[in-house]
C-alpha cells in the first residue's frame, strides 16, 4: 500500500519576492467545453529586487503544446515541466514568452480554472485556479496587464466576456467568432476571468461621482431574466455607498455580473466581470425568501467593493487575505447596517461569528486573522480569515473614530494604489493617519483564540465610586501554547435603577464625557477602572455593540439580566442579555433534566417574554431576534461536554412551555401582522414577516390542529417565498400526512427552479422526525440532486450535518458514516467542497466518550484513504492530531 504523501506546508516566513515580472500577458482562447486551446504571450522582465535564479512558472493539470522563447520555440530538454512546474533556466533580463496549453473543461468537476457550467463556460481562479489555464507565475504580488481574445462557435457562444472593456470583434467565414477584452488596469492572475454562453443581458447605468457614466450588466440563463432587478438595484446602491462612505469610485466604464448554476463559493470578484452563483444573485418575491434577498444585496455589496478593496490594492501573499477580506466584510457589513438595521445587522453578525467563528478558534484548525503557515490556501477561506478579520478593522474604526478611519483608509488606498500590500500596511496607514500606536494591537492578527474578557464591578457607597475590573486570557491553541494580553477597546454604559443612563465619568477627570458610550482601553491582564460621581449603584452594560471579539464572562443573576434586557440603551446589549437569560435557564434546565427532574420554566423568563410581545410593535425586527432561542449548536459550545440529546428536549421542551404560557399573545401578534399584500423588500415588511413567522414556529410546538390548519392557510394564501418556506419548515417537523403532501406539492409546484429546488431539499435535511437520514440518501438518487453541484451538497448534506444536531449525532453513528463517505466521494470530484464539508466535525472532541469514538473512526475512514487532496489531507490530518 502507498502511504499517502503529505502536502507541503508553506510558511510566511519564507516569502520572498518575484524573481520576475510580467508586464503584458497577452492570452487566446480557441473555446471548446471538450478542448480548448489556450496561447499565452508574455512580456517578462527579471525583477530587480529578486533573487534571480531559473523563471518558475505555476501549471496544474495541462497539456503542454509549446513553449517559444524570443520568436524561438524550445525543445524538450530547454526546459523542465512537472505536473505542477514549468521551469526555464539562463534568461535574458527582458524577453517574450509565448505558451501554448490545451485543457478540458468538460472534465473539470474541481470548478478551479476553466469549467462548463450548465450551457456556460466560466473561470473560477482564486486562489490559485489561474495555474489550470495556462503556466504562470500564479501569485498575487506579481500584476500584469491582460489582453484577451476569445474565439468560439457564434451559434454555441454567442456573448463572450472577460476583464475590462471589448476593444475589438470579429466573424471568421466558419461560423465561427471572436472578441477582444483590454483590461487597463494591473492585476494579479486571481482577479483574471472569462465568461462564453448564450445570456440573456439585462442593463442599466451609474453615474459616478465625478460624472463618468458606467455601464451595468448582469449576465443569466434565458430562464432566470425576471430575477434580475434586486441584484442591479443592489449593485447601484452599493456604488453609491462606497463613494459617500469611502471616497471609492468606479474606474472602467462597464462592470458586469454573471450567474452560474455550479460555484464554490459566493461569488468572486474578478475586475470588471463579477461572477456570481446563481443562489446569491437571482431573486423574485415568488421564488427568493426576504434572507435570500437580504444576502444578495451584501453579496453584490461585497464583491463590488472588493474593487478597491482587493483589487486596486490586492494582497502580497495568501496569508495576507484578511487584507481584502476582513475589510472588505467590515465594508459590506457597514452597507446593509446603513440600508437596512444596523442594530438587527449587528446582532446577525455577532450571532454569526459566535456559533461559527468562536468554534472554529476553540477547535483543530484555529488560526490567527494572519496565519503564519497552511498547506492549501482553499482551506484558509475561513470564519476567522473573514469574520473575524471583519472585527479587527472594525476594531481599528473604534480607536481611530468614524473620521479618523476614513483618513487611515483614504492614505491606505492613495498610498498603495497598484500595489500588492500586507495588513501591516493597513494597520500602519491607520496608525499614521491617526498618530496612534497599534504595536500592541498587531496581536489581533497574530494570536489565534477567542480572548476570555471578565468583569467585576465594586460600589462604594461611601465614596460614590465603581470601580470596574476588567481582566482578560487567551486559551492556548494549536502551535500557540501562550498568549499576550491584547488591546481590547471595551465600550462601557452606566444603567440607575430608573433604567436612565448615568454619568461616565473617570477618576481624575473633571466631567462626565457627553454621551451615553464610552470606551475603555484594556491593556494589561488585568486593569481597574474607576468612575465617579455615582448616588446610586448603577449596573454595567459592558462590551456595547459587542466592541471586541471575545468571551465575555459577568456574574449576573437572572434578574439583572431581565432588567438589562428592558432597560439598556444599547440594542445589541438588549438583546444580549437576553440570549444570555435563555442560555443560564436552558444549561441549568438541561442539568435538570440530566439528573432526571422534572423541568419548569422560570416565571421570570415567561414574563420577559410576555413584556416583549406586549411592546413588539416599537421594534418588530428586534422583537423577533429576541424571541429566538440560541441554537443547539450554540448550547452544546457552551457546555463541557455536549449533550446532544438533553439539549434538544430541554430546548423544545421550553419553546414548547413558552408557547403554552403565552399562546394568546402569540395568536393575537401573528393576526395582527398576518396581512396579505404585494411583496416588497423593505426594512418594515422584513420585519413584519419575520415576526410573524417567529411567533408562528412557536405556535406549531404546540401540535394542535388549528395551528396545522393556520399554517396551511399561510401558505396556500402566500404571495411570497418567505411565507411559504417558512410555512413549508414547520409542517415538515410535525408527523401526519399534511406533511407528505406539502412537500410534493411544493415540488410540483418549483421543480423548474433550482433554487427553490435546494430550498426543498434543505427543509428536508433539517426535518428533527425519525427517518431524516435516510430520506436524505433516498434524496440523493432523486432528478433533482447531483453531487457535482456544490449548491445541491450544501442544501442537502451540508445542512443536514452542520444545522441538524439531533439527527447529525443520532447514537448509532450513522450520521458520521454518512458524512464520512460522501466526503470521500466528493473528494474524487470537487476537493474543495469535501474539504468544507469536513467542517461539520470540527467539534468531535466536545461530544461525549461514545461519539468520540465514532466521529474518531468517522475521520480515520477518511484519513486512510491513500488519494487524497490536499485539501481534505489537511483537515482531517489537523482534526486528528493530538
Ligand atoms: N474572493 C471571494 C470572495 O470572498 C471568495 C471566493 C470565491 C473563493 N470563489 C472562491 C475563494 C473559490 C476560494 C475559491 O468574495
Ligand atoms: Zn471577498
Amino acid at each position: 500500500m502507498n502511504a499517502p504523501l503529505a502536502p507541503q506546508t508553506i510558511y510566511l516566513a519564507d516569502y520572498q519576492v518575484p524573481a520576475y515580472l510580467v508586464k503584458t500577458v497577452d492570452l487566446h482562447f480557441d473555446l471548446d467545453p471538450a478542448q480548448t486551446l489556450v496561447s499565452s504571450k508574455l512580456e517578462m522582465m527579471r525583477n530587480p529586487a529578486g533573487q534571480g535564479g531559473a523563471l518558475k512558472l505555476d501549471g496544474e493539470q495541462l497539456q503542454l503544446h509549446s513553449v517559444t522563447l524570443n520568436g524561438q520555440r524550445l525543445s524538450e530538454a530547454e526546459y523542465d515541466c512537472t505536473d505542477s512546474r514549468l521551469v526555464i533556466d539562463s534568461l535574458p533580463d527582458e524577453f517574450t514568452l509565448e505558451i501554448v496549453t490545451e485543457i478540458q473543461p468538460d472534465q473539470n468537476t474541481a470548478l478551479e480554472g476553466l469549467y462548463h457550467s450548465g450551457q456556460i463556460l466560466c473561470t473560477q481562479c482564486e486562489a490559485e485556479g489561474f495555474r489550470r489555464i495556462t503556466y504562470y507565475p500564479d501569485r498575487p504580488d506579481v500584476l500584469a496587464v491582460f489582453t484577451v481574445t476569445l474565439t468560439a462557435d457564434k451559434a454555441q457562444w454567442p456573448i463572450m466576456l472577460s476583464n475590462g472593456n471589448q476593444v475589438a470583434s470579429g466573424e471568421f467565414e466558419d461560423g465561427r467568432h471572436w472578441v477582444c477584452w483590454h483590461d487597463p488596469h494591473p492585476k494579479p492572475a486571481y482577479l483574471f476571468a472569462l465568461v462564453a454562453g448564450d445570456l440573456y443581458c439585462q442593463q442599466d447605468s451609474f453615474t459616478t461621482m465625478s460624472g463618468r457614466q458606467v455601464t451595468l450588466q448582469i449576465f443569466v440563463d434565458p430562464e432566470n431574466k425576471a430575477k434580475c432587478d434586486h441584484a442591479l438595484l443592489s449593485l447601484k446602491q452599493a456604488m453609491q455607498w462606497d463613494e459617500q462612505a469611502f471616497g471609492r469610485e468606479y474606474d472602467l466604464d462597464i462592470f458586469m455580473i454573471v450567474a452560474v448554476n455550479d460555484f464554490n463559493m459566493g461569488a468572486m470578484e474578478n475586475k470588471g466581470l463579477n461572477i456570481f452563483n446563481a443562489a446569491c444573485v437571482l431573486a423574485s418575491p415568488e421564488t427568493a425568501t426576504d434572507d435570500d434577498f437580504y444576502t444578495i444585496q451584501s453579496i453584490v455589496g461585497h464583491e463590488y467593493f472588493h474593487n478597491w478593496s482587493g483589487n486596486r490594492v490586492t494582497c502580497r501573499d495568501w496569508f495576507q487575505l484578511s487584507l481584502k477580506e476582513g475589510f472588505t466584510v467590515m465594508r459590506d457589513q457597514s452597507f446593509s447596517a446603513d440600508l437596512n438595521s444596523a442594530a438587527v445587522q449587528r446582532i446577525d453578525d455577532v450571532d454569526m461569528l459566535r456559533r461559527m467563528q468562536f468554534a472554529e478558534d476553540a477547535g483543530p484548525m484555529a488560526h490567527p486573522v494572519r496565519p503564519d503557515s497552511y498547506m492549501e490556501i482553499s482551506n484558509f477561506y475561513t470564519v476567522t480569515i473573514y469574520e473575524k478579520g471583519a472585527e479587527v478593522v472594525r476594531m481599528l474604526k473604534t480607536l481611530a473614530g468614524d473620521a479618523g478611519f476614513r483618513r487611515g483608509t483614504d492614505l491606505y488606498f492613495a498610498r498603495h494604489d497598484g500595489q500588492a500590500v500586507t495588513t501591516d500596511d493597513f494597520v500602519s496607514a491607520i496608525e499614521e493617519a491617526n498618530d496612534l500606536d497599534l504595536a500592541q494591537f498587531q496581536r489581533w492578527y497574530t494570536q489565534a483564540g477567542t480572548p476570555e474578557l471578565t468583569v467585576e464591578c465594586n460600589y462604594n457607597q461611601a465614596e460614590k465610586t465603581l470601580t470596574v475590573t476588567l481582566q482578560q486570557s487567551c486559551p492556548a491553541t494549536p502551535g500557540q501554547p501562550e498568549k499576550q494580553p491584547f488591546l481590547i477597546p471595551v465600550a462601557v454604559g452606566l444603567i440607575g435603577e430608573q433604567g436612565q443612563s448615568l454619568p461616565l465619568q473617570l477618576t481624575d477627570e473633571t466631567q462626565p464625557i457627553d454621551g451615553d458610550t464610552r470606551v475603555l482601553l484594556l491593556t494589561e491582564n488585568q486593569q481597574n477602572f474607576t468612575f465617579i460621581n455615582l448616588p446610586e449603584r448603577p449596573k454595567l452594560s459592558v462590551l456595547r455593540g459587542f466592541s471586541a471579539p471575545v468571551k465575555l464572562t459577568q456574574q449576573r443573576d437572572n434578574a439583572e439580566l431581565a432588567f438589562m434586557m428592558a432597560n439598556d440603551s444599547d440594542s445589541f446589549n438588549r438583546w444580549d442579555a437576553g440570549q444570555t437569560l435563555f442560555i443560564n435557564i436552558l444549561l441549568a434546565l438541561i442539568a435538570e433534566y440530566q439528573s432526571g427532574s422534572t423541568l419548569v420554566v422560570p416565571e421570570l423568563l415567561t414574563d420577559q417574554l410576555a413584556a416583549i410581545l406586549d411592546n413588539a410593535s416599537v421594534e418588530p425586527a428586534l422583537t423577533a431576534r429576541m424571541l429566538t432561542l440560541p441554537s443547539e449548536n450554540y448550547l452544546a459550545a457552551q457546555m463541557a461536554v455536549a449533550d446532544v440529546d438533553a439539549i434538544h428536549a430541554v430546548r423544545s421542551f421550553v419553546k414548547r412551555s413558552l408557547a403554552v404560557t403565552l399562546k394568546i399573545r402569540f395568536e393575537n401578534l401573528y393576526q395582527q401582522l398576518h396581512q396579505i399584500k404585494p411583496y416588497e423588500f423593505n426594512a418594515a415588511d422584513l420585519a413584519q414577516r419575520s415576526l410573524k413567522n417567529t411567533c408562528l414556529s412557536y405556535l406549531m410546538t404546540l401540535t394542535e390542529p388549528v395551528q396545522v390548519e393556520r399554517c396551511l392557510a399561510q401558505m396556500a394564501q402566500a404571495n411570497n417565498m418567505t411565507d411559504l418556506l417558512a410555512g413549508l419548515r414547520l409542517i415538515v417537523d410535525v408527523d401526519g400526512p399534511q406533511r407528505q403532501q406539502a412537500l410534493e406539492s411544493f415540488y410540483q409546484q418549483w421543480q423548474h427552479d433550482r433554487q427553490v429546488v435546494d430550498k426543498w431539499l434543505t427543509v428536508q435535511a433539517l426535518s428533527t422526525l425519525p427517518g431524516t437520514l435516510t430520506n436524505i440518501k433516498s434524496l440523493m438518487q432523486h432528478p433533482a440532486f447531483s453531487l457535482k453541484n456544490p449548491n445541491n451538497v450544501r442544501a442537502l448534506i451540508g445542512q443536514f450535518c452542520r444545522n441538524n444536531p439531533s439527527q447529525f449525532h443520532a447514537r448509532d453513528g450513522s450520521g458520521y458514516q454518512f458524512l464520512a463517505e460522501q466526503i470521500i466521494a466528493l473528494d474524487k470530484l470537487n476537493p474543495q467542497v469535501a474539504a468544507r464539508q469536513l467542517g461539520a466535525f470540527n467539534s468531535w472532541r466536545r461530544y461525549n466518550a461514545d461519539r468520540q469514538k465514532q466521529m474518531q473512526a468517522a475521520l480515520q475512514m477518511i484519513a486512510d484513504k491513500s488519494d487524497l487532496s490536499p485539501d481534505v489531507y489537511e483537515i482531517v490530518s489537523k482534526y486528528l492530531a493530538d
